[in-house]
């Protein structure tokens, strides 16, 4: 996600700048060419070199320190950057930002920077509660500034409540929302993820192989892209990401239910779930005990849910649909378009290594209703995610004439 971007790390001096070492490392894995600018308190805390070695350039400590090629370095620097972050954000900062003081480097990076600009803040919870410095926070949050809530629990000053600087996983998400286009802004986009369970008795069920994963990767990445996803989910073990609205289902009537309550109002719909067709005609309240040597369990139809909401599709609704197949792939995927009145179909043969159902990647063909069918090489699940919603977009926006 970060390949090729720019990001500017300003550390403040509170006990929390230790962790930055940490988002540092995690910021250049993940292909960032990271920039730091520490205050000198910072540097009480935590010292240059390990920010040095970590991100393979020079650190900054002082304003005046103009040997950045020739240019101004606060100036050169707040403007060759796609994001400029303050973590830990102290009380001070924040203070300083609020009231346009720039007397230090940090400070004068914020005033100089064009970028969005992303805080931190952490601190001890009277602080952060203290209304001058809450004043200053929305104050910052009106003029654009983006902050990262701290999380409460036991601070370095031994007292507990809100003041921790928030955790690495969601200081990266927010990372990844910012630098994102937000393209499906304005849009709700409902998903489904997972397979179904069909009890049989108490101990026992039906159910397949699907991981979840593709599913939960298409609402991330809109979620990232600026859409407000929900996400309907069978049983997984996957996290589920924090900016989508979670409902968890379990049978394939809960996820018919769950998927038709949001149905009408989604703009865009994406069916990743392996639904079970059917589930068995009675559920045993106890358990069902061994007797002859073979059994035979009757079986009744699910609702198929996609096919209901291809019915019911809406003039400006775009509706997507997955086929998981062994054989005929393009024989089924072409039935299943036109029988769903899909506007995509996105197929993959589970028996290819890397297109199966707990792989990270996948290898899929996505047939159009004009007849064109595009064979996309084998991915990362979140880059098929990404691929599935350009396109998905791309119709939403023809339907709805904005392009
Ligand atoms: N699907 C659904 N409800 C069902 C079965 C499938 O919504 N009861 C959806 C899946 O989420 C997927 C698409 O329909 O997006 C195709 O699912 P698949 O199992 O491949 O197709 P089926 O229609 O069930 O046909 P078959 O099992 O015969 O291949």
């Amino acid at each position: 996600m970060l390949e090729g971007k720019r990001i500017t790390l300003g550390i403040t001096g509170g006990i929390a700048a230790y962790k930055t070492a940490e988002l540092v490392s995690s910021l250049v894995k993940a292909g960032a060419d990271v920039q730091v600018a520490m205050t000198t308190s910072a540097q009480k805390f935590i010292t240059p070199l390990t920010f040095e070695v970590l991100t393979g350039n020079p650190v900054h400590t002082d304003l005046f320190q103009n040997d950045f090629s020739g240019g101004v370095l606060h100036i050169d620097l707040a403007q060759k950057t796609d994001l400029l972050l303050i973590v830990p954000a102290t009380a001070n900062i924040i203070g300083k930002a609020a009231n346009g003081i720039a007397d230090d480097l940090v400070s004068t990076l914020i005033m100089a920077a064009t970028c969005p600009i992303m805080f931190c803040p952490a601190m001890n919870v009277a602080m952060y509660n203290n209304p001058i410095c809450q004043i200053n926070i929305s104050k910052l949050k009106d003029c654009g500034y983006h902050f990262v809530e701290p999380a409460s629990g036991r601070l370095a000053c031994g007292v507990t409540g809100k003041g921790r600087l928030a955790e690495l996983t969601t200081i990266l998400q927010s990372i990844d929302q910012i630098l994102t286009p937000q393209d499906l802004a304005g849009l709700k986009v409902l998903v489904t993820a997972g397979p179904t369970r069909e009890p049989l008795d108490p101990v026992r069920y039906l159910t397949n192989r699907s991981s979840g994963k593709m599913g939960y990767a298409i609402a991330n990445a809109a979620a990232l892209r600026g859409a407000k996803v929900i996400l309907v989910s069978g049983p997984t073990h996957i996290t589920p990401p924090d900016l989508v609205d979670i409902v968890q289902v379990e049978t394939a009537i809960e996820m018919h239910d769950a998927v038709l309550k949001h149905s009408d109002s989604s703009d865009l719909i994406i069916k990743a779930a392996a639904v079970a067709d059917y589930r068995p005609v009675e559920i045993s309240d106890h358990k069902i005990k061994k007797q002859a040597d073979s059994m035979t369990v009757p079986l009744q139809k699910n609702p198929d849910i996609l096919g209901n909401l291809g019915t019911r599709k809406q003039e400006k609704q775009v509706l997507v649909g997955f086929a998981a197949e062994t054989h005929d792939l393009e024989l089924y995927a072409k039935s299943k378009l036109i029988n769903k009145n899909l506007d995509l179909l996105i197929a993959n043969d589970v028996t290819l290594p890397g297109a199966g159902f707990d792989s990270n990647t996948n290898i899929v063909r996505i047939f159009w209703t004009d007849g064109t069918i595009e064979a996309l090489p084998k991915m990362e699940k979140g880059q098929v995610a990404e691929e599935i919603l350009d396109r998905a977009a791309k119709i939403l926006r023809t339907r709805r004439g904005e392009s």
